[in-house]
């Protein structure tokens, strides 16, 4: 990549250059002064070539060199020779040869960085990391990875516009779409007193680009939520974002798959897929089998349903949660018979704080094992019991049951959790393996209490299964007044996530494309007439116009980067990410604006409230 400043980059030289006189400009990577000689490592974004400045061979350069320090800039002229044998480097590309300086000129000077640039496993701090990020930035490990989503954005380019998907920009200044998050708001100058939101997703947007005949539509698009952030969210995010239209669920997944297949051989070709064609589970086995709805697959540690096992075994707790139309339901953690007494106790409070009010331990002893079978139940139903009971939890010799009892759902989420922190800590989950899982058939809406009215469980533009469309209706017979009894609550969605290793890495759904049937949903989940004309007029009106059957789906780019490369927090993924309470430490943003600015868009400052 030749530049007026440069021949070649720092990766480029090689044997086959020996003789050439050639400039190379880049950052002073390490610096190592012999006297006589000083071997000047210079690095950029492609690689780093050792230049060595002799000061019999140029005094001049050798003087300039003197003076440069780690971080420095700079063009150095010389011939390119290769080393003496003995001092090749094998792990540099370049590692066979060496620029031996006749000039060097310095492009900018370097402070003492506020850490190393050139140790890649060196702890550094995160708030220092942030706030120089393009420090940061220059570290191998981050560029890395920042490389990586370079590639992965490029493959899912490529595979969208190869299947004649079109990619459209929506705007970012744009009236409210629920997602679930509260809006980013946008004052506006020109009609004072309104606000634009910024999208938490482009979801109305591509669904009016389908009523618009674009049939197929992707985007890379920005997203913005204001909610609590975790590992794998930010308040401003990236999302691979489609629509497709005359299709039905299994179109969309067809088409997801293909694509993800693609770009995760594009991005990580050494990494295994686990199951192909990708598993597809419905919601309630995802919850029954593993207790979450993004299970990960890498691993089994399966829950089991102890119901029949437990029947009438003499032990209240089980025999009241049934009772209530609860369930027991128990899992085996492999090979952990002989836990403590303390790890027990451990496991517990972790069930505790994943939701359960207890939890029952069955441990069979492993071969040549001390000792019988041990448990917390084992007084109350005897020895054979307890024996049954662990082995219908998957439990072998040498093996630990643990059992949850409580309402449905619930207890198989807090066992879940268990299930996830027994697989992190037993290292159950090979880390290469990508193991992607379907989820669908998702419960179309939740029971909201304060507000006495259905909440979509996902999309609120999502469809219904078609068995399910019978069931739309309320005990009262009036879709504006809902109640927990209606039948609306045991309808399934046509929605589908894509889980990946234990995390949400998509959802979508086919949706309501008349304006009747969303209309009716939008009434369950209590959008009166008036509400929805504010609120949604614009694709309400739009589908009394011809809107084709659609359907599509959203992925996470950031949360796909971040699995694709290894990381736990998507902030590692991204170029200038903010820190957990939403701060951009390196431009120090948010910031306090200007009395001026807030009069010109007829705004004031309310007094904050007293802290305490
Ligand atoms: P959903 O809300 O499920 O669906 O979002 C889709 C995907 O976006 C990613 N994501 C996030 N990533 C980082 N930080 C966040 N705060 C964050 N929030 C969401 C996740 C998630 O799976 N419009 C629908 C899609 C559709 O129905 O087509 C939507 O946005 O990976």
């Amino acid at each position: 990549m030749k530049t007026s400043l440069r021949d070649l980059t720092c990766a480029d030289a090689r044997t086959t250059d020996a003789g050439r006189t050639v400039s190379l400009s880049g950052w002073v990577h390490r610096r190592r002064d012999l006297g006589q000689l000083i071997f000047l490592d210079l690095r950029d974004r492609y690689g780093i070539t050792q230049v060595v400045v002799d000061a019999q061979e140029a005094p001049d350069a050798h003087a300039v060199a003197s003076g440069v320090r780690s971080e420095f800039v700079l063009r150095v002229t010389g011939t390119i020779a290769t080393r003496l044998a003995g001092t090749e480097n094998a792990k540099l590309a370049t590692g066979e040869v060496e620029l031996r300086a006749s000039a060097i000129a310095i492009l900018s000077s370097a402070r003492t960085t506020p850490f190393v640039i050139n140790e890649p496993d060196a702890e550094i701090d995160e708030a220092v990391r942030l706030h120089y990020r393009y420090l940061d930035l220059r570290r191998e490990p981050l560029q890395r990875r920042i490389l990586a989503r370079g590639r992965l954005v490029q493959a899912i380019r490529e595979v969208h516009h190869a299947a004649g998907f079109v990619e459209v920009e929506t705007p970012l200044l744009i009236k409210s779409t629920p997602e679930g998050a509260r809006d980013f708001i946008v004052p506006s100058r020109l009609q004072p007193g309104n606000v634009y939101a910024l999208p938490q997703s482009p979801q109305q947007m591509k669904q009016l680009l389908m009523v618009a005949g674009m049939d197929r539509y992707f985007q890379i698009a920005r997203c913005f939520r204001d909610e609590d952030l975790r590992g794998d969210r930010q308040p401003e995010f990236t999302q691979l974002d489609l629509e497709m239209s005359f299709v039905a669920e299994p179109d969309v997944m067809a088409w997801v798959e293909e694509m993800a297949i693609a770009v995760s051989g594009a991005v990580a070709p050494e990494r295994p897929i686990l199951q192909l064609p990708f598993p597809v589970l419905t919601w309630r086995e995802a919850i029954d089998r593993y207790g979450i709805d993004k299970p990960d697959l890498r691993f089994g540690m399966e829950l089991h349903d102890l119901a029949d096992a437990v029947r009438g075994a003499g032990f209240g707790i089980f025999d009241e949660a049934l009772a209530a139309g609860g369930r027991v339901v128990g899992l085996a953690a492999p090979g952990m018979a002989a836990a403590t007494r303390k790890e027990i106790d451990e496991l517990t409070e972790l069930a505790k704080k994943a939701g359960a009010k207890g939890l029952v331990w069955i441990a069979l002893p492993g071969p040549g094992a001390e000792g019988g079978i041990r448990g917390s139940i084992v007084k109350a139903v005897g020895e054979e019991r307890a024996a049954a009971i662990a082995a219908a939890a998957g439990a072998g010799a040498g093996d630990l049951a643990l059992i949850v009892a409580d309402r449905d759902i619930h207890a198989q989420e807090a066992l879940g959790k268990l299930r996830v922190e027994l697989g992190g800590r037993l290292r159950l989950a090979d880390p290469r393996v990508l193991a992607y899982v379907w989820v669908h058939q998702f419960p179309m809406y939740q029971w909201d209490e304060e507000n006495k009215r259905w909440d979509a469980t996902h999309n609120p533009f999502s469809g219904v299964m078609a068995e399910d469309e019978v069931l739309l209706e309320t005990v009262s017979g009036d879709p504006y007044r809902p109640s927990p009894e209606d039948p609306a609550g045991r309808a399934r969605a046509l929605q589908y996530d894509l889980a990946l290793n234990g995390w949400e890495l998509g959802g979508g759904s086919i949706r309501f494309h008349t304006r009747e049937k969303l209309s009716r949903s939008f009434a369950l989940m209590g959008h009166s007439p008036e509400q929805q004309e504010a609120k949604f007029s614009g694709i309400l009106e739009a589908f009394e116009f011809g809107a084709p059957p659609h359907g599509g789906i959203a992925l996470g780019v950031d949360r796909w980067a971040a699995l694709l490369t290894d990381q736990t927090n998507i902030r590692e993924v991204m170029a200038f990410p903010k820190t957990s309470s939403g701060s951009d430490l390196m431009l120090d943003a948010p910031s306090p604006v200007e009395p001026a600015q807030l009069a010109e868009l007829g705004l004031a400052l309310a007094p904050r409230p007293a802290k305490g």
